[in-house]
């Protein structure tokens, strides 16, 4: 308990964030705190979203590692060779014969964690791909033409890369996963000087890219939904499927992705409530929803957070890192013919979802003329897989609108059981309603009015989260 004692500790005692960045600079304050607490109970759960999670709780809980005198120092400024997470999430970060395990723990001899495995490693990533099970959950280390494949830390041989990955080339400088959803299909993205390499797996397919300014990535990373160009110290996040880089990039990494004296966000001032971005706090969510990939999002504020990719870490997004335009606090949320919707106040955002998420031309538009809601306060909004019934939960209330009619019109409805809603989501397991810090699973719509028993309420933070009480 100890560990959670310092890092409960640094937690609450460091300075605050800084609310217009998005990266995971404060990422080990609030995963430290998070994952910590995780570790107090094992934990086991029916949720597939949970399924396969393991110890990530290794990196957390041990003390800072003494520092090894002539071993390097990360916060040096010279950058990465490669960058992986393993299976458990926690991040890799490899130069010449070192590696640093997670956001603050000294350079080790990479052989110490990884046996037989070479340094100068030039490119690594993690698979976790269940549609591809003879990748899946494989860590690869790449080097001039050779790749080796590990279980985590287990070593299970060494190929030419040809063999393994055909048409990429040998040499790369890096190589991240890319699953449908943020690329068009299941795919690996490599990395050689100026050129991308996207190998789809599905069809063994690859395609060369040219993105004037993803150029020269030392390392490529995936972290929760972002992906991101090293070079050297500085990094850019970018899209990976068109390419795009935001202005505001490159970055330091030493602000970010590690604890360097005298950098990072947490030194700067910020108004915004520490708890919005701990998501094992007691803060309730505005809105769940889950799109037609399985991917689940949690809204919290102007944040985000991706409860199903926990395996890869947590960290809170702004909206408007994935729903450009989108800002403050959602009132619904729903997935409906591969499009997500927003309800802001009086306002309906549209964005495709292909690859990322782009606002459909014309939207913001106003909510009572898309959708026949006159009464503009919403509670919280569903729509089950595989239906047009979009279901609004207003105040006691809950009525349904068929997306498929137009004009669309809002029916009475029915009188439920909950007075206050905060948030709602539907899956093939049911209809999950969210209030505080609790939610309740209906078997179906129809079982959400009145007259049934309400189920027994179950923790966020648990099943969702993943925290502990
Ligand atoms: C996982 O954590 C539990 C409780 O801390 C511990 O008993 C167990 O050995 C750990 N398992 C692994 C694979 O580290
Ligand atoms: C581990 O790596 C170091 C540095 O690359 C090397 O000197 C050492 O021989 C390696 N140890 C083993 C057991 O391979
Ligand atoms: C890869 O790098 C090695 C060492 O620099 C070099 O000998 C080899 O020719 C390179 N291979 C290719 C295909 O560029
Ligand atoms: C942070 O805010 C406190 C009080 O609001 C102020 O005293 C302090 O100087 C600020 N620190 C920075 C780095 O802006
Ligand atoms: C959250 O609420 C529970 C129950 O009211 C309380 O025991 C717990 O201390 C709270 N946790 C935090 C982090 O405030
Ligand atoms: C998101 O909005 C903030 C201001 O609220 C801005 O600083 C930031 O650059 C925006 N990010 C993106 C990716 O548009
Ligand atoms: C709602 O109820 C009113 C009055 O009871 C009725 O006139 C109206 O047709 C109903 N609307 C729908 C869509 O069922």
């Amino acid at each position: 308990m100890s560990g959670c004692v310092y890092i409960a500790w640094r937690y609450i005692f460091s300075p605050s964030t800084n609310s217009a960045q998005t990266e995971p600079r404060d990422t080990m304050k609030s995963l430290l705190w998070e994952l910590c607490l995780c570790s107090v109970l094992a934990f086991t759960s029916s949720h597939p979203w949970l399924k396969g999670r393991k110890n990530i709780t290794l990196d957390m809980t041990t003390p800072p590692e003494p520092r090894i005198p002539g071993f390097p120092d990360r916060c040096d400024g010279l950058g990465f060779n490669a960058i992986t997470l393993d299976n458990d999430g926690v991040s890799y970060f490899f130069r010449d014969e070192f590696v640093w395990k997670g956001f603050k723990a000294e350079a080790r001899l990479i052989n110490a964690t990884w046996p037989r495995l070479p340094s100068h490693l030039q490119a690594a990533f993690r698979l976790h791909q269940p549609s591809a099970p003879e990748l899946h959950d494989k860590i690869f280390f790449f080097k001039g033409d050779m790749v080796w494949q590990y279980n985590n830390m287990v070593p299970e041989g060494s190929f030419p890369i040809r063999e393994k990955f055909p048409g990429i080339p040998d040499n790369l400088t890096g190589a991240v996963e890319c699953p449908i959803g943020d690329c068009y299909a299941n795919s690996v993205i490599f990395s050689k000087g100026n050129a991308i390499f996207v190998l789809d797996l599905t069809t063994n397919k690859m395609k060369e890219k040219l993105w004037p300014r993803v150029r020269g990535c030392t390392a490529l990373m995936k972290w929760i939904d972002k992906y991101y160009c090293f070079r050297g110290t500085y990094f850019l996040r970018f899209n990976p499927i068109t390419g795009h880089v935001a202005p505001q990039y490159p970055k330091d990494s030493r602000d970010y992705f590690m604890r360097c004296k005298g950098r990072g966000h947490w030194s700067k001032n910020s108004t915004v409530d520490r708890n919005i971005f701990n998501s094992c706090s007691n803060l309730s969510y505005d809105e769940f929803t889950q799109d037609q990939l399985g991917r689940i999002y949690a809204f919290r504020g102007n944040w985000y957070f991706r409860p199903d990719l926990k395996r890869d870490g947590r960290h809170p997004w702004s909206l408007n890192s994935s729903w450009p335009s989108l800002h403050g606090k959602v009132d619904g949320v729903f997935n409906w013919d591969h499009k997500m919707y927003f309800i802001k106040g009086p306002q309906l955002f549209i964005y495709k979802a292909e690859g990322s998420y782009s606002l459909i031309d014309g939207y913001p538009k106003p909510v009572e003329e898309e959708l026949g809601i006159t009464d503009s306060h919403i509670d919280a909004t569903f729509v089950c897989p595989h239906t047009s019934l979009l279901y609004v939960i207003q105040g006691n209330h809950m009525r349904v609108i068929n997306l498929e009619q137009t004009p669309r019109v809002l029916g009475n409805g029915t009188r439920i059981s909950h007075s206050q809603v905060d948030g709602a989501m539907c899956n093939n397991l049911g209809v999950y309603l969210f209030i505080g810090t609790q939610y309740y699973l209906y078997d179906s719509p129809a079982h959400i009015a009145s007259w049934t028993k309400p189920p027994s309420p179950k923790s966020i933070k648990e099943d969702f989260m993943a925290c502990s009480h």
